[in-house]
């Protein structure tokens, strides 16, 4: 007998896996997630993102067959981003709303094949700028307000095309309420607004840029990198004056991203609203964890659901990932 009893034991709570089911605290369904996809103009492409292995870029006819496998697995949300080629590129991104765009019309065929479905776009200069830039760029800088007429047509093109969710990914001052007022006038009312509240100038978006061929160009006149719109990764109290006024402009969700090494800004933002909370598990750290699985040093099957797991316990209502798939294989299967 010890001389002195121990009255609290915290591993009692955790003796068989029936107790540990009944005290967990945080649950992972599929239903918390949203598949990122690439799209190609085109008809029977499938090409490997090389630096984010088991991601592709899908012409339409391969996508439609990506969705309906991922809708028998339960998983119903995905984000849509498109692959334009530099021909379609120029300036101030014109071709983001023109009516022929090949993204806006994959949007309206995704929505008559699989109306259950819910379908983000992306809403942002980048895919379509010669410049690589989010916004418009003059005389060497990023231009916020011209910037936002354009996102607003672009808003309204993408609503019309049936997106049910707009995912502005900028970073301009003023774009949720540009965005909702441009949707409600054209009688969107019942589109919501995705917003990456705070989006981190982060070295982890490698893969993404690669995938759609987005980096900033290189050039004298063109910044070298988005430090002028995304958040400072050294800033916290910052990203609660973006989460007010993304608030304040209508939007329905608020997003960070990154996520993994932004789990106390989730977790702020978590707190400070009762907005959902989105998080953007990006490409750089799903790379990540391929990269140290396929070497053997990580167990991917363990690794992945633990971290999509700390992205839910952070506070996270609904994460973005590259594996939602692969989690709702696994989940179906009776794995995780
Ligand atoms: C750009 C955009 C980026 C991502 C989503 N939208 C990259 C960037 O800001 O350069 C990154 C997503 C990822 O890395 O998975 N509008």
């Amino acid at each position: 007998m010890p001389k002195k009893m121990m009255l609290r034991r915290p591993r009692r709570n955790r003796v068989s896996a029936s107790v540990r089911g009944m005290v967990q605290e945080t649950h992972l369904e599929v239903s918390h997630l949203v598949l990122p996809l690439f799209l190609m103009d085109g008809e029977n492409i499938r090409s490997e993102v090389p630096s984010l292995p088991g991601t592709f870029r899908l012409s339409l006819d391969h996508l439609l067959g990506e969705i309906a496998s991922s809708l028998e697995l339960g998983l119903s949300s995905f984000i849509l981003f498109p692959a334009v080629p530099d021909t379609l590129k120029d300036k101030t991104g014109t071709y983001g709303y023109d009516p022929s765009n090949f993204y806006l019309k994959a949007a309206t065929s995704i929505k008559q094949h699989f109306p259950e479905c819910t379908l983000i776009s992306d809403v942002a200069l980048d895919p379509y700028s010669s410049d690589g830039h989010d916004g418009v760029v003059r005389g060497g800088k990023i231009v916020n307000d011209e910037t936002l007429h354009i996102l607003a047509k672009m808003a309204v093109a993408q609503a019309e095309a049936g997106f049910d969710i707009l995912g502005p990914s900028d970073m301009m001052d003023g774009r949720v309420g540009a965005m909702r007022r441009a949707l409600d006038e054209a009688g969107h009312t019942d589109t919501g607004i995705m917003s990456y509240t705070a989006k981190y100038a982060s070295a982890f978006y490698g893969p993404f840029r690669d995938a759609l061929d987005s980096a900033p160009k290189d050039s004298d006149d063109i910044p070298k990198d988005k430090k002028t719109y995304q958040m400072n990764p050294a800033n916290k109290r910052e990203a609660l004056i973006e989460a007010e006024l993304d608030t304040e402009e209508g939007a329905d969700f608020l997003m960070v991203k990154p996520a993994l090494n932004y789990l106390d800004i989730i977790h702020l933002l978590k707190t400070n609203s009762k907005l959902p909370i989105a998080a953007y598990h990006v490409s750089g750290e799903c790379a990540m964890l391929l990269a140290a699985s396929r070497n053997g040093w990580l167990d991917f099957d363990k690794a992945m659901p633990e971290t999509l797991m700390a992205i839910r316990r952070a506070g996270a209502d609904v994460i973005l990932t590259y594996f939602a798939k692969v989690f709702a294989e696994m989940r179906k299967e009776g794995r995780v």
